[in-house]
């Protein structure tokens, strides 16, 4: 086995990367890119970890969510700050249900490169390459558009800067105190769930009224009025990655500074492939997405590989397999985790299994589908013995129409109405606030469950 560098992934099989036809751009940019900042810091993927760790072992729980692809196009301080505010909506409502710390992480400020099911798409007989993301080339369906472009590197990091600048200004500015638990709600998501939101809102409310007016715990004011709010995103172009990737100078170790946790998608999860060596060397924590194609024996080698220490936090198991498929894949693979005595935190991606064709042609994931995979997720968890530790969503504040369903129902027909996303289809905010109110309801069945069985 040859050591690993920040470029050992260089001499390993590479999928789904772009082909550039530009090599000195290609070296120019990488070069760049070496000199410049890295926009997360170690002991923040540290403490990330730590909290992972936490969530591993039912004592925190994990709320991922942002687009399945971040756009040039649709960058705007609004869609931010709109997708933040539902995070926080929902992350209030978990931690109502689940009463323990929610982290909240964005599928955000990095979130750029897609992999694709075929290499090449056909449009009224015209074949060109396949869209990969705004940092790869453009979603325009034109032969110049899909050439990749190195430089789509750089605009992307200073959109991932902007964006994370923006995040650390909402978590720690005022914006995200507790105290305007009410202000965090959006027009348009006026339903039942809001007003059960609003309910839950007041509740705390008063509770905080109380604890200043008996001049409880000033010292936590500081806790209720910031969050922490982490980044992260798929790991997939490794030349952008290795140019952001440098030691960090308290541990020595190295850091994939490019966000602070990164994952393994599950086109790319080849134990000996080029994007599971990459992210063996980082001290990040790593996602790993789990399809139905996973075996026991892949996992076993990956879980070797990314984490031979077996340290609480540092692994992340994206569970995605799509409803009606959960009872067949989970309970094999959990199993062959306690088989290994392996610390891994579970997470349920409910989108990434559940994405069909709409009768109007539009890519979509009907809202039924979704709930119905996270409460599959929650029973074999519970039949197994085993810690659900997170869930992890497709999700924007913005009021798009591109999942169906929902309690205001999104039909085949209104998806044409608000369909924006730049790849897979995304829930909405009023859809991802029903969904964390389905998620909080697991959560206190599971705290109710262990209370019986520790009192029975
Ligand atoms: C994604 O998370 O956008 C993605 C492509 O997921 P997966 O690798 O699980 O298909
Ligand atoms: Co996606």
């Amino acid at each position: 086995m040859t050591e690993w560098t920040k470029s050992s992934w260089r001499a390993k099989p590479r999928i789904q990367m772009p082909d550039y036809p530009d090599q000195d751009a290609l070296q120019a940019v990488e070069a760049e890119l070496s000199r410049f900042p890295l926009l997360v810091f170690a002991g923040e993927a540290r403490r990330l970890k730590s909290h992972l760790a936490a969530a591993s072992r039912g004592e925190a729980f994990l709320l991922q969510g942002g687009d399945c692809a971040e756009s040039f196009d649709q960058f705007s301080s609004d869609a931010i700050r709109d997708t933040f505010k539902v995070m926080l909506q929902m992350a209030i409502v978990l931690t109502h249900g689940a009463k323990v710390p929610v982290i909240k992480v964005g599928r955000m400020a990095g979130q750029f490169a897609k992999p694709r099911s075929a290499p090449t798409e056909t449009v009224g007989g015209v074949e060109l390459p396949s869209y990969r993301g705004d940092i790869i080339n453009e979603l325009d369906f034109s032969e110049g558009a899909r050439i990749p472009d190195p430089a789509r590197m750089m605009r992307a990091y200073t959109q991932a800067a902007a964006t994370l600048n923006l995040l650390r200004a909402f978590s720690t500015g005022g914006y995200a105190d507790v105290h305007q638990v009410h202000a965090w709600t959006l027009g348009f998501t006026e339903s039942e769930k809001a007003e059960a939101y609003r309910e839950i809102a007041n509740r705390i409310s008063d509770t905080l009224d109380f604890m200043s007016a008996a001049g409880v715990n000033p010292d936590t004011a500081h806790t209720l009025q910031t969050v922490e709010f982490y980044t992260s995103h798929e790991s997939l172009l490794l030349e952008y990655e290795e140019a952001l990737t440098r030691v960090d100078s308290t541990t020595g170790k190295w850091l994939a500074g490019s966000g602070h946790m990164i994952w393994i998608g599950d086109r790319t999860r080849q134990p000996d492939g080029a994007h599971v060596e990459f992210a063996s060397g980082v001290q990040n924590p790593i996602g790993l997405k789990c399809g139905p194609t996973m075996t026991t024996d892949d996992l076993k080698a990956l879980m070797a590989k990314l984490n031979p220490s077996n340290e609480a936090g540092r692994l992340t198991l994206i569970a995605r397999f799509g409803a009606g498929s959960v009872g067949e894949h989970l309970p094999r693979l959990i199993r062959c985790v306690e088989e290994e005595g392996a610390k891994v935190t579970w997470v349920c991606d409910p989108m990434h299994g559940n994405t069909i064709k709409s009768s109007s042609g539009y890519k979509t994931r009907p809202f039924d589908s979704v709930l119905r995979e996270v409460r599959e997720f929650f029973s074999v968890h519970a039949a197994e013995g085993s810690v659900p530790g997170g869930v992890h969503f497709e999700m924007t504040g913005q009021d798009v129409t591109e999942c169906t369903g929902g309690v205001r129902a999104v039909s085949d027909e209104d998806l044409s109405d608000r369909y924006h996303t730049a790849c897979d289809p995304r829930l909405n905010a009023s859809q991802s606030l029903e969904l964390a109110f389905l998620v909080a309801e697991e959560l206190s069945n599971r705290r109710e469950m262990h209370r019986d069985q520790a009192a029975g």
